[in-house]
């Protein structure tokens, strides 16, 4: 069933309450949006996963079946960083270029189930890349372009990916950012622990690029060889689609698995719903790919609903501010999808800028990744918006597959810096520390209770790891991490991680990720990574870090330093840190747990008021912090 294009508060009313009344109904009806190879005769997961016996392949959801009704239509714009750049791809090419792409990878070897892992800038070869994987059976593993060598080391290692997909280079602004190089870096870290056999080269330039001989492969070549029709696989609904790597409070980054037909009903449904995706709109997703909205609402949602997307290669205020506005002026977008922290980069440059283009294409907006503030919502809404556009503040999670928690235009009424309400089929819940549920207007622990067609399957090669992450903390709920906020009317407002998860620019980084990578510093006995409110990137990240004693003046200089670069070496350069503070001690309970509340607090300059102190194991080490963070 298609949703009617402009929803009411009333037809929305009713969607909910036929999800709530005969949500097995409600979701095999929801599940007919797709093309099914054999169409499934139950939906809900009771034990054996969504729409369990139905088959299906993505990309033929994706793009086959548009064929004969909008083979011609535009399925895909790509704006290079030059002005001048400009590649429209309609539904039949886009078709011929993914078939190729799946030839490519079958001659190279990679069969159904293996992982195939994807590093590359903003470029259409991404998108094509991840739907020639789901077109032979392959599960595609997107690498975040700003990964450094030793975590692109670290998730081929896990995944245990047998070929590579990268580029010479990147492109950001005049900067060459060099994808090939760190890829090689990154498969001569620990060979014997790979299992990369093939990697093939996407020329973004024509900058010369180093290739291993019997390993490495320009792919333009062999695409061009390759035939355009390439048979799909017929995949079960439970089969995996793909892996996608995301940090959590303890331990390495977890490949989160999700599905193949529960995880695309519920892109496509969301989609079409938060989006109120019409015939005919322009939708730009800005998130990078390598990022769980860069998959379902860049690649999936949009092209399972036969829409248009937007890639530009570029940057928000390259060459010159405005930029993004240009591209939303110059390619008619309708729908524009971004992050808070974006947001706040563009209000900074001033209402005169966007004021200089016509933005009059936009119907719907909406933001992603952190909580959005009450005065960046405004601006959005009012600015960019004009106050015409519908604000989509969508939350949801890299496990949940899709938005959970939105607005639905025309459907529900705004609050400011407010998510809203939950979609149909999602049924949030606010636990006590206890994990009672509270009821009524009330701040608790974001849980959901039952499953819907996005949640993830599992962690890869760990299931008991992602039963003891989400389904064992509070019993009969997922557990979200986060914390919310609900008024008497039901709104939500998020209010953050409670776990050690740090947001930055919305990019989930976990404490325990910072403090492993530090671990390995020689002269560090121990540290603590914590994140505190910044005005532009939503949280900052900031470390404290105890050198071993009898360190010189010199070597405790040189010390912060090392902590940079082990950060931007071992994980990224956007997991640099704000500040170092060098202390004697961290603050710990008795039992040897860092007081991260406590570290919070400090951080933020807050000199009392911490409560009760005699349950630490060393109370006096407050007083020290507190000394060293007013030096610097
Ligand atoms: O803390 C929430 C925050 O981002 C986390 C999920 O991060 P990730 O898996 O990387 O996915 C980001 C894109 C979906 C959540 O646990 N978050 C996401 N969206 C919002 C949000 N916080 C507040 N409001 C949002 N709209």
């Amino acid at each position: 069933m298609l949703l009617s294009p402009r929803l009411t508060p009333e037809t929305y009313k009713c969607l909910i309450d036929a999800a709530r009344q005969d949500p097995e109904a409600f979701w095999l009806r929801e599940s007919r949006r797709l093309q099914w190879m054999n169409a499934p005769t139950s939906a809900m997961d009771t034990g054996s996963g969504w729409f369990a016996d139905g088959t299906l392949n993505v990309s033929v959801n994706c793009l086959d079946r548009h064929l004969e009704t909008r083979g011609d239509h535009t399925a895909l714009i790509w704006q290079g960083e030059d002005t001048g750049s400009v590649l429209r791809l309609t539904y039949r090419e886009l078709h011929a270029r993914v078939c190729a792409m799946g030839n490519v990878l079958r001659d190279s070897g990679v069969k159904r189930g293996d992982r195939v892992a994807i590093h590359l800038p903003g470029v259409v070869e991404g998108v094509i890349a991840m739907l020639a994987c789901a077109r032979i059976g392959a599960m595609h593993v997107v690498l975040f372009g700003g990964f450094s060598a030793e975590a692109i080391a670290d998730r081929l290692a896990d995944s245990g990916a047998v070929l590579v997909i990268t580029a010479n280079v990147g492109r950001r602004g005049a900067k060459r950012i060099p994808f090939k190089t760190t890829m090689d870096t990154a498969l001569g870290l620990r060979p014997e622990a790979l299992a990369v056999r093939r990697v093939l080269v996407v020329e973004v330039t024509w900058d010369e690029v180093p290739l291993q001989e019997g390993r490495d492969a320009l792919l333009t070549p062999l695409l061009a060889a390759a035939s355009t029709e390439c048979e799909p696989e017929v995949m079960k609904a439970t089969d995996p689609l793909f892996l996608l790597y995301t940090s959590g409070s303890t331990g390495k980054p977890k490949g989160i698995v999700h599905g193949t037909g529960g995880y695309l009903t519920w892109a496509s449904f969301t989609h079409e719903l938060i989006f109120d995706h019409q015939q005919g709109d322009v939708f730009w997703c800005t998130a990078d790919i390598g990022w769980i909205t860069g998959h379902t609402y860049v690649a999936y949602g949009p092209l399972a609903n036969g829409g248009t997307l937007l890639l530009f290669e570029g940057m928000p205020s390259h060459p010159a501010p405005g930029r993004w506005w240009d591209v939303i002026q110059s390619h008619k977008v309708t729908t524009f999808y971004t992050s808070p922290t974006a947001v706040r980069a563009l209000m900074s440059e001033g209402d005169e800028i966007p004021g200089r283009y016509n933005l009059s294409s936009l119907r719907v907006l909406g933001s992603v990744g952190e909580p959005i503030n009450h005065e960046a919502w405004t601006w959005f809404h009012d600015v960019i918006g004009g106050g015409r556009c519908a604000l989509v503040d969508t939350w949801w999670q890299t496990e949940t597959g899709g938005a959970m928690i939105s607005l639905v235009p025309g459907a529900v009424a705004p609050r400011p810096a407010s998510a809203t309400l939950p979609l149909p089929g999602v049924n949030p819940v606010l636990l006590d520390e206890k994990g009672q549920p509270l009821d009524g207007a009330v701040e608790g622990i974001l849980c959901i209770d039952g499953s819907w067609p996005g949640r993830a399957l599992s962690i890869w090669k760990d299931d008991a790891l992602f039963q003891t992450t989400y389904l064992k903390p509070y019993p009969g709920h997922y557990f979200t991490g986060d914390g919310a906020r609900r008024d008497a009317d039901g709104y939500y407002w998020i209010t953050g991680r409670v776990d050690d998860v740090i947001n930055v620019s919305g990019h989930r980084i976990g404490s325990a990720e910072i403090e492993d990578a530090l671990s390995e510093i020689h002269d560090i006995s121990e540290s603590a990574a914590i994140g505190i409110p910044h005005d532009l990137k939503g949280q900052g990240l900031i470390v404290y870090v105890v050198p071993h004693h009898g360190l010189s003046d010199t070597q405790l200089a040189a010390l912060k330093d090392a902590v940079i670069k082990t950060i931007a070496a071992k994980v990224g350069r956007y997991a640099v840190p704000e500040r170092v503070y060098l202390v004697p001690d961290i603050p710990k309970t008795r039992s040897g747990k860092s007081v991260r509340r406590l570290l919070r607090k400090i951080a933020c300059g807050e000199t009392e008021g911490f409560g009760d102190l005699s349950t630490l194991a060393n109370p006096a080490i407050v007083a020290d912090l507190i000394a060293v963070i007013g030096r610097n």
